[in-house]
């Protein structure tokens, strides 16, 4: 069967280096003759903050109905996850952060130890700031151990722009020969 892929661009700047990365990305996997992925720009969602209710876990889902229920959709089809996040002061921008954070309702559901699906992680950044991107990694590991994927390679893309976030994608889709190793251990 086709492996299905999601692509998470979760830069709110819809011509900025994650969607050009995210764009290459397709372009690359439909020039290969696989499967199109499907492509999530946070720009386009509404996704709420989470509010802490709870109420997910009598639930098994959120009360809210926003942009999150296609994600959990594309999430729960997926087999292969691919995101491409700027740096926002160590950690995930606001909008990204709200993403995880509505993952939540997996935290009451997930089957520890099952099998966990690949998530691949490209980080843009500006660079010239000494707090790395460290919060940013941890976030999405966290968060997505939940929703049953492992994090398996971080791509950093620091003071390079968008040239270089689209030269490093055959990196970040895992088809080029040297990768940085993310941590396999998922934390909760
Ligand atoms: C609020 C804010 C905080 C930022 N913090 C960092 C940072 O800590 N480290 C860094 O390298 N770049 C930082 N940047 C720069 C962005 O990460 C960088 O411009 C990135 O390439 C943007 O990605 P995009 O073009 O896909 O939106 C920050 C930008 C903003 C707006």
């Amino acid at each position: 069967m086709a492996v299905e892929r999601t692509i998470i661009c979760a830069s709110p700047r819809p011509q900025g280096a994650c969607a050009a990365a995210t764009r290459e990305a397709a372009r690359l996997l439909a020039a290969a003759g696989e499967p199109a992925p499907r492509t999530l720009f946070l720009h386009e969602l509404e996704v709420a903050p989470c509010i802490g209710c709870d109420r997910c876990k009598r639930l098994g889902r959120c009360f809210m109905r926003d942009s999150m229920d296609a994600v959990i959709a594309a999430l729960d089809a997926s087999d292969e996850l691919f995101i491409a996040s700027p740096v926002y002061f160590a950690g995930p921008p606001a909008g990204y952060k709200a993403l995880l954070d509505r993952l939540q309702p997996y935290f009451w559901t997930f089957e520890r130890g099952g099998a966990r699906r690949p998530v691949r992680l490209l980080v843009s950044g500006a660079g010239g700031d000494p707090h790395g991107f460290d919060p940013l990694v941890v976030c999405t590991r966290s968060a997505l151990a939940v929703a049953g994927f492992r994090l398996e390679s971080v791509v950093p893309c620091i003071g390079t722009g968008a040239a270089g976030a689209r030269a490093a994608v055959p990196r970040w889709l895992g088809r080029a020969a040297s990768e940085e190793e993310g941590n396999p251990s998922d934390g909760r």
